[in-house]
């Protein structure tokens, strides 16, 4: 599966990438001021729009993709921008033991709706293990209702299922300032972890 990634990377066709931070992103730190301290760990960063933006907040960011392109392209922002990331090119399912409970927060962008669909319990998992007790998952899931994938769609009510049993679900609306072509498509998130 990372080679499916890294050749859509090679061969220029990452169609899924905003180049610049996603707006909900954006609008959503220029009020939540309480949240620019802590780690964040931002799975399948892709080419790290958001990770940098993250980091330029005064958050310590770990960026994960299993893409070699992607994070040879978030370094380069990453530089650009001046800041500093910690760059991991790995699967999230196999990360180290260190990384449990060393996250205050995780985003999430596009990463949830690139798994294969069997794999989401693997990804709650995952979110439980890195994050601090009382950690937030937050960001934008991609709830589409088209077959096939990648991108998987889901249902609002699909995605408060899977995650209910291990966070509290604080948030979780429709996306008003989405780009055009993800109009009526996107949910923004927050879900507080139990313990
Ligand atoms: C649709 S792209 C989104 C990238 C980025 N979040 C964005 O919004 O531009 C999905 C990314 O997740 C990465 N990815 C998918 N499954 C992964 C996994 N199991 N471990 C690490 N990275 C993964 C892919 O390599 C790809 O860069």
């Amino acid at each position: 599966m990372p080679l499916f990634w890294e050749t859509k990377y090679q061969k220029d066709q990452f169609r899924w990438d905003l180049g610049q931070p996603a707006p909900a992103l954006v609008d959503f730190f220029a009020i939540a001021t309480a949240l620019r301290t802590g780690k964040v760990f931002v799975p399948g960063c892709g080419r790290g729009n958001d990770a940098i933006f993250l980091a330029q907040q005064g958050l310590m960011v770990t960026a994960v993709d299993f893409a070699p392109s992607a994070i040879a392209a978030t370094a380069t922002l990453a530089q650009a921008k001046n800041v500093v990331v910690e760059l991991l090119e790995t699967d999230i399912f196999t990360l180290p033991s260190s990384y449990q409970n060393q996250f205050q927060l995780l985003f999430e962008h596009t990463c949830f709706c690139a798994i294969a669909p069997e794999e989401r319990p693997k990804y709650v998992n995952l979110a439980t293990t890195i994050l601090a007790p009382q950690g937030l998952l937050f960001g934008i899931f991609f709830t589409h209702g088209r077959t096939g994938g990648p991108p998987f769609g889901s249902t609002p009510e699909e995605i408060k299922a899977l995650f209910a049993s291990q966070f509290e679900i604080l948030t979780f609306a429709p996306i008003k300032n989405s780009v055009p072509s993800r109009q009526g498509d996107e949910h923004w998130a927050i879900f507080r972890k139990r313990s």
